[in-house]
C-alpha cells in the first residue's frame, strides 16, 4: 500500500480498500469498469461545459476515463485527476501517457483534506467518486474553497437500489437465500448520495449553490457475454463466500447473467442523479 501524504482517519478503510485488494482488481479490469458506465458519460460531461484552457478536477478519477475526457475537452488547460487508489492511478497515467495528452494529470490524495489551492478550479466533476468520504460536508467544503467563483460542479452518484437492477440483482445472488445486513443509507458506501434532500443539505452547508438533480438511466454493462460478466462480478461483489454458498450463490448469478445478455453485451438497467451545482 502506498502512503498518502495527508489522510483523513476516517478514510482509512477506504484507503485500505481501494489501495489493495478492490483497487488492484478494478486496475486488472479497468476496462470492463470504465466500460460499465460509458453511456453516462456524455451527460456528465456536456453538464460540465467544460472550455479550453479550464482547469479540472475529476474526483475519484479511478483509472481516468473521465480524467482523458476532460483532459481532451481542456485543450490548453488542464485535468487533475485523483484518487486513494495507486493501482488504480498507474492505469490511468499508463493509459493518458499511451493516447498522448501531456495535460492529464493524476495524484493520489485524499480529496476530503488534501490542501488544494483556493480559487483554482473551473470544473469539478465525478462519476461516482464522492460517495466514500467519512465526512462529506468537509470533502465539500474543501472542493467548494478550490473552486473558482462561478465554477461548476457535476457529480454522478447513483440512485437507491431499488431503481438499480444491477444492484438488487447481484445483492440477491450474493444472498443465496441468507438475510444480509443492510447497510445505513448515510455510510460511505455508493447509495450514500442517494438522497437528493440529504445531498442538497450537505452540498448547501459546504458552500456549493444549490444543486439541481437531473434523473438519469441507463444501461450497465458487464462485459460482452456471460463468461467475462460471471469473473468480472465475482472478483467485484462475491469474492468472499465459503464454498457451498458461493456454488448456490454462482448458479444464481450466471443464471442471471444469461438473462441479461442482449446483443451489446450483459446490460442491466441502472439509475443515476446528475447533480449539477454552478456558482457562486
Ligand atoms: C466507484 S469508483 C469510481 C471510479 C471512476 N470515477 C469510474 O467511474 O470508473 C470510486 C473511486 O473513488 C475513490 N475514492 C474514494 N474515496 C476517496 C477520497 N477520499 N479521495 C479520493 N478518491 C476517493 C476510490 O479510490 C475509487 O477509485
Amino acid at each position: 500500500m502506498s502512503d498518502v501524504a495527508w489522510i483523513d482517519p476516517g478514510n482509512a478503510d477506504q484507503l485500505r480498500a481501494w489501495d489493495t485488494a478492490e483497487g488492484v482488481f478494478w486496475a486488472e479490469e479497468a476496462e470492463l469498469f470504465e466500460h460499465a458506465l460509458h453511456r453516462y458519460d456524455d451527460a456528465l460531461l456536456r453538464a460540465a461545459g467544460i472550455r479550453d484552457g479550464d482547469q479540472v478536477l475529476d474526483l475519484g478519477c479511478g483509472t481516468g476515463s473521465t480524467t482523458r475526457a476532460a483532459a481532451w475537452l481542456a485543450g490548453s488547460g488542464t485535468a487533475i485527476g485523483v484518487d486513494l487508489s495507486s493501482p488504480m492511478l498507474a492505469i490511468a497515467e499508463r493509459t493518458a501517457a499511451a493516447i498522448g495528452l501531456p495535460n492529464a494529470h493524476f495524484a493520489q490524495v485524499d480529496a476530503q483534506v488534501h490542501p488544494f489551492p483556493d480559487d483554482e478550479l473551473d470544473v469539478v466533476l465525478s462519476r461516482t467518486g464522492t460517495m466514500f468520504f467519512a465526512d462529506p460536508r468537509a470533502a465539500f467544503s474543501n472542493l467548494a474553497r478550490a473552486t473558482k467563483p462561478g465554477g461548476r460542479r457535476v457529480l454522478l452518484t447513483w440512485q437507491p437500489p431499488p431503481r438499480n437492477e444491477w444492484f438488487s440483482s447481484f445483492t440477491t445472488a450474493l444472498a443465496a437465500g441468507r438475510q444480509l445486513p443492510v447497510p445505513p443509507p448515510d455510510a460511505p458506501g455508493p447509495f450514500s448520495q442517494s438522497d437528493p434532500d440529504v445531498v442538497s443539505r450537505i452540498l448547501v452547508d459546504a458552500g456549493f449553490a444549490a444543486p439541481t438533480f437531473e434523473a438519469h438511466a441507463e444501461p450497465m454493462y458487464f462485459g460482452p457475454d456471460v463468461r467475462t460478466a460471471e469473473r468480472f462480478v465475482l472478483g467485484w461483489l462475491l469474492a468472499d463466500l465459503d464454498d457451498t454458498v458461493r456454488k448456490q450463490a454462482l448458479d444464481a448469478l450466471c443464471n442471471d447473467l444469461a438473462e441479461h445478455q442482449t446483443a451489446d453485451g450483459i446490460a442491466y438497467d441502472s439509475a443515476a442523479w446528475l447533480i449539477t451545482s454552478h456558482g457562486p
